[in-house]
C-alpha cells in the first residue's frame, strides 16, 4: 500500500504543496492519538466561550485549532490560516506561497458521546496581487488540494489535488497514512439521502416538496425507497456519501432570517465540493455550482446539496420549478 507522500510525488504535486499536506498529517495524527485516548486525555466538554460564530467551544476543538494553526504557521510554505474557530485569519511566512483554511474539529457536537468528527481543510494558492484582507476570499474553484481527516473507528484522511479522489488509512502501528482506495466515484444514481428532518417545517417549499417526495417511496414520484442517515457531522455524512453515493443537504432554514444557511463556504462547503466534483458527483447551493461562488466574507455561510450526480439533479430540478 502507498504511502501519502510518494503518492502525490507520483501525481507531481509541488513540493511546497506537499510540505503543507504533509504538515496537517502530521497535525491530524496528534489530534487522532487525543481523541482516541477520549476521556483518559481529560480533553472532552466544553470550555466557557464561545467561538466567533456564537457556538460553544470543545475543548478540543481549541485543542485542535491551536495544534493546526501552530504548526501550519510553523511550515515555511503557508502565507496565511484561515479558521473557523478564528475572529479572523492569521499570517504565516512572508514567502509561503499557499494559504490554509481548516474547520479543526467537524462535528464537535458528536466528542462527548465518542462519535465521529474530522478536519476538513482546503489549500488556496495566495494570489500574487491582492491585499491581505482579500487573500482567502477566492472562489472554490481556485483550490490547490482539499480534503478532511475523518476520527472514526480508523482514522482516515481523503485528499484531492484536483487529479480525482484518494482515500488513506491511518496505520497506527507505523504512524502512517497508506492508501486504501484510490479515484473514488460516487455512483450516479442513490437511494440514500442525509438531513437533519426536525427541521422540515423550516425549509423553503422546494424542499419540502423534493424530502416529501422521497419520503413517499415507491408509490411517489421517485417510484423507490429511499433510506435515511444522519450523523450530524459533515465529514462523516459526506464521507459516506464518497463511499458509497448518496446526497447530503443543510438547506435554508427560515428561523434566523440574518444567518439562514449553517455550513460555512471556506471551511466547509468549498473543500467537500471539490472532493464530491472530482468524485463525479454534484455540489450546489441550489442555484449554483457552490465552487463558482466568489465569497465575500470568510466566515460566509451557505446552502449545501451535494452528493449522487442524478440525486442532486432530482433536487435542483425542484428548486428550479
Ligand atoms: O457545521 C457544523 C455541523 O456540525 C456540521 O458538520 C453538521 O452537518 C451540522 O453542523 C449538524 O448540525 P445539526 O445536527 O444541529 O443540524
Amino acid at each position: 500500500m502507498q504511502r501519502l507522500i510518494p503518492a502525490l510525488r507520483q501525481q507531481h504535486v509541488s513540493e511546497g504543496l506537499i510540505s503543507v499536506l504533509h504538515t496537517l498529517q502530521t497535525a491530524s495524527k496528534e489530534i487522532s492519538f487525543r481523541l482516541h485516548q477520549g476521556a483518559l486525555a481529560g480533553v472532552l466538554g466544553s470550555t466557557l466561550d464561545e467561538n466567533i460564530q456564537g457556538e460553544t467551544q470543545k475543548k478540543l476543538d481549541v485543542l485542535a485549532n491551536q495544534l493546526l494553526k501552530d504548526m501550519l504557521l510553523d511550515c515555511p510554505h503557508v502565507a496565511a490560516v484561515a479558521s473557523e474557530e478564528e475572529d479572523s485569519y492569521v499570517v504565516g511566512a512572508a514567502d509561503g506561497d499557499y494559504l490554509v483554511a481548516f474547520d479543526p474539529l467537524d462535528g464537535s457536537s458528536n466528542i462527548d458521546i465518542n462519535g465521529l468528527v474530522g478536519t476538513i481543510f482546503s489549500v488556496l494558492k495566495k494570489p500574487a496581487d491582492s491585499d491581505a484582507a482579500n487573500m482567502f476570499l477566492q472562489p472554490g474553484d481556485a483550490q490547490v488540494a482539499a480534503g478532511y481527516m475523518l476520527y472514526g473507528p480508523a482514522t482516515m484522511l481523503v485528499l484531492t489535488t484536483g487529479q480525482g479522489v484518494d482515500m488513506y488509512t491511518l496505520d497506527q502501528t507505523v504512524g502512517e497514512y497508506l492508501q486504501t482506495r484510490s479515484q473514488i466515484e460516487i455512483p450516479a444514481e442513490t437511494s440514500e439521502f442525509a438531513i437533519n428532518m426536525s427541521n422540515q417545517r423550516h425549509w423553503q417549499p422546494a424542499m419540502q416538496r423534493y424530502i416529501g417526495d422521497l419520503l413517499a417511496g415507491k408509490q411517489g414520484p421517485c417510484e423507490k425507497d429511499y433510506n435515511m442517515r444522519w450523523i450530524a457531522a459533515m465529514v462523516g455524512d459526506v464521507h459516506r456519501v464518497l463511499s458509497r453515493g448518496g446526497l447530503f443537504t443543510y438547506p435554508w432554514d427560515a428561523r434566523k432570517t440574518d444567518k439562514p444557511y449553517k455550513l460555512r463556504l471556506l471551511y466547509e462547503a468549498n473543500p467537500m465540493s471539490f472532493l464530491v466534483e472530482q468524485a463525479g458527483g454534484l455540489a450546489s447551493d441550489g442555484e449554483q455550482r457552490i465552487m463558482a461562488i466568489q465569497p465575500h466574507d470568510i466566515h460566509q455561510r451557505v446552502g449545501v446539496i451535494l452528493g449522487s450526480r442524478s440525486e442532486v439533479q432530482r433536487c435542483l430540478d425542484y428548486h428550479q420549478d
